[in-house]
């Protein structure tokens, strides 16, 4: 049985033309629909924070769009606009706001950069004097046929690899 989601929010986008009630949440439903999706997505919560778009909620808005929540105290609010995106899916599921592509990346690095200091300094117990390029190049020095070490340097080459595939997931979503 699937389990329900932590917010669900309804969103409208209906059209209506030539009417008194005006022309509907139309356009800028959409858009807040779409940035919402891609808001979710980015913080990867999919699965706990559900997004569907409606018809009429009854309340048509002459900026932004109607949104229906659960839960939640208001469970319907109107003139919602695209900056009120964060605000709306509230804090993430860990509590604070989704780290930016920059604060990854520097984290990545912090650890990166922690890890080869490991991997040298246990480098230079083995063989004192080896450089960060010798170590490299571990079957130049025999010493380094050390499991210790090995494991470590094997830490550091996934944390590598995990920084590498960040940075093309980046790109990616930058094109
Ligand atoms: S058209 Fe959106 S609430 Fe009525």
């Amino acid at each position: 049985m699937q389990r329900p989601p932590r917010l669900h929010l309804f969103v409208c986008a209906n059209r209506r033309d030539d009417s008194p009630l005006g022309p509907g949440c139309g356009e800028r439903g959409d858009a807040l629909y779409d940035a919402l999706k891609a808001e979710v997505a980015a913080r990867g919560e999919h699965t706990t924070t559900w997004v569907t778009k409606t018809h009429c909620l009854g309340l048509c808005p002459k900026r932004g769009a109607t949104v229906a929540r659960y839960p939640g105290s208001e469970p319907i609010l109107s003139d919602v606009e695209v900056a009120d995106v964060t605000a709306l899916l509230g804090p993430t599921s860990d509590g604070g706001a989704p780290p930016g592509w920059e604060e990854i990346d520097r984290e990545l690095l912090a650890v990166e950069e922690l890890q080869s200091t490991k991997v040298l300094d246990l480098a230079r117990r083995l063989k004192p004097g080896l450089t960060l390029e010798d170590v490299q190049n571990p079957h130049d020095f025999p010493e380094l046929d050390d499991s210790d070490w090995h494991y470590a340097d094997g830490i550091l080459t996934g944390m590598k690899s995990v920084s590498s595939a960040m940075r093309a997931l980046r790109l990616r979503r930058k094109d």
